[in-house]
């Protein structure tokens, strides 16, 4: 299902549910659309507005079947909040919540108006990733789903249909589809997607779009190169790990040197291993992988979008497991960089992962990296579900990284690494350790990977607690939630560091 755009009259629209923006206000002008639904069904709007059932409130949907004047079953005035606060990352919302509110009330064929003020490049995009992120559903693995009316079409209806409105909505497509491969990955269960599995994920999505390259560094390989960070995550588990690295190149080599890296964190089940988890929640470890998967995501859009500079993505996939040959805390490793690690709890284990990752990333050229983790629980203690932890060594780069998060309406707020946090770190045994004791844990982790990032322009993303919604939202329902994928991908296509 693909969202298209049409300049047909709102009137001759033929569609199950028309959705009219609905404004939060009160003696405001009309919008054109909705000055359009007033005209025909004046009784109606009136009779709506006086009672208050209809207040404008952002997600409230109110329906007339069979109005007057339009060839649409159903007019539908989807509640768009506040005017003044509306903006796209509003209506990818807005749009979410449409899509699968009229999924339950059995209509296939669905039709928005975009009117004048919002057919933009920004707004269209939005439209279009909305109507994909809402109408995927997490029941794969049901053998009965539940009843649901399946989309069969959604239009946008604009009063012109320029190339870039059409281009946008093509992104929109491209954006959206690609974050639902990055839930659907984080949302399968430790059994299925072993890290084997997800190699092989890897090389079928990189069958769908031309232009990728997929490599894959096996155990052996692993060991003769030197990652005993990375490995010893892995030796409890009968599961192998592998190091992924999915490659693009743009068509015409650009002028700048700049190789954009994007390394994600995929841990398939992380126990905790010796320093096991509790029981509680465990389950929800299966989205240990969660920045892996936004890393692949993001590929595949990449693939299809095309931006002018080189990306490669580097997906460390281990499963923490306890087993007989599981590393114990007091363990020391070598790192691929010859850093060595003081292990002092197994459960901090994605850091160690990633930083083989992160060294070999550099040797093959990386000039700015950008790492994604669910890597610490204390990042769901300082920001709750709402921000993305993000840290960083260069503000140039920052500044670029949140100017592309902003637009896509991806909440990711700035912490702090100073180099006093270095000192938490400290191992009297090994060259450092790999947890910072009980206090400032997001930090510490973002600290210890910076200690093999070094100077290189670099973002780090802790997705702990949005990785993950653990409510239906009414634009999405409970589950994995794909974050970071549109703001890589915007990154990539608005690309302007130089390096
Ligand atoms: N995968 C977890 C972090 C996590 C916690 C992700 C909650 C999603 C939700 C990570 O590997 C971990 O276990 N971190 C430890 C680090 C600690 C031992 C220093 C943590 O946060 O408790
Ligand atoms: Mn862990
Ligand atoms: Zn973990």
């Amino acid at each position: 299902m693909q969202v298209t755009l049409t300049n047909q009259p709102l009137t001759a629209i033929e569609a199950d549910a028309l959705f009219v923006l609905q404004f939060e206000a009160e003696g405001r002008p009309d919008t054109p659309s909705y000055a359009a639904v007033r005209a025909a069904n004046p009784e109606w709007i009136d009779e709506v507005e006086k009672s208050g059932e209809a207040k404008g409130r952002l997600f409230e949907t109110t329906v007339l079947h069979r109005p007057q004047g339009f060839r649409a079953k159903r007019l539908v005035l989807a509640g768009a909040g506040k005017s003044d606060k509306f903006d796209s990352a509003t209506l990818r919302r807005l749009v979410g919540a449409a899509v699968r509110k009229a999924k339950a009330n059995g209509c296939a064929m669905l039709a928005l108006a975009l009117d004048e003020t919002y057919a933009t490049d920004d707004f269209a995009a939005a439209v279009a990733e909305g109507v994909h992120t809402g109408n995927h559903e997490v029941d794969a693995h049901k053998s009965k789903k539940d009843e649901r009316t399946e989309l069969v079409e959604f239009r946008v209806v604009t009063a012109e249909k320029p190339d870039h409105l059409q281009e946008a909505f093509f992104r929109g497509n491209i954006v959206g589809e690609a974050q639902n491969f990055t839930r659907d990955l984080a949302n399968e269960p430790g059994n299925i997607l072993t890290p084997a599995v997800l190699v092989e994920r890897t090389r079928h999505m990189a069958t769908l779009v031309p232009g990728l390259e997929v490599e894959v560094l096996d155990k052996d390989r692993m060991t003769q190169l030197g990652m005993g960070s990375l490995l010893g995550v892995a030796q409890g588990s009968v599961l192998p790990p592998f190091l992924i690295i999915v490659r693009y190149k743009p068509a015409t080599p650009s002028t700048s040197t700049d190789h954009l890296a994007l390394v994600g964190k995929a841990v398939t089940f992380d126990t905790g291993g010796v320093s096991i988890k509790p029981a509680d929640g465990m389950e929800k470890m299966k989205y240990d992988m969660a920045g892996g998967a936004a890393v692949l995501g993001a590929m595949m859009a990449i693939a299809s979008l095309k931006p002018s500079i080189p990306v490669t993505a580097y997906v460390p996939t281990v499963e923490n497991a306890l087993g007989g040959n599981a590393q114990r805390p007091g363990d020391i490793v070598t790192s691929l960089s010859g850093k060595t690690i003081e292990v002092l709890n197994t459960d901090a284990e994605g850091r160690l992962i990633l930083v083989d990752a992160i060294e070999y990333a550099k040797r093959q050229g990386a000039t700015h990296m950008v790492d994604v983790a669910t890597l610490t629980g204390a990042i769901v203690v300082a920001l709750g579900h709402i921000h993305v932890g993000l840290f960083s060594n260069n503000d140039a780069f920052r500044q670029q990284f949140q100017a592309s998060a902003a637009r896509q309406g991806e909440k990711m707020w700035h912490m702090p690494l100073d180099d006093e946090y270095r000192e938490y770190l400290k191992s009297p045994f090994a060259d450092i350790g790999n947890i910072g004791g009980r206090y400032g844990g997001a930090i510490t982790a973002a600290y210890f990977l910076k200690e093999w990032v070094g100077d290189l322009p670099w973002v780090h993303l802790d997705i702990a607690g949005t990785g993950w919604l653990d409510d239906n939202k009414p634009y999405m329902p409970k589950g994995p939630s794909g974050v970071c994928v549109r703001t890589f991908v915007d990154l990539a296509i608005n690309w302007t560091v130089k390096s």
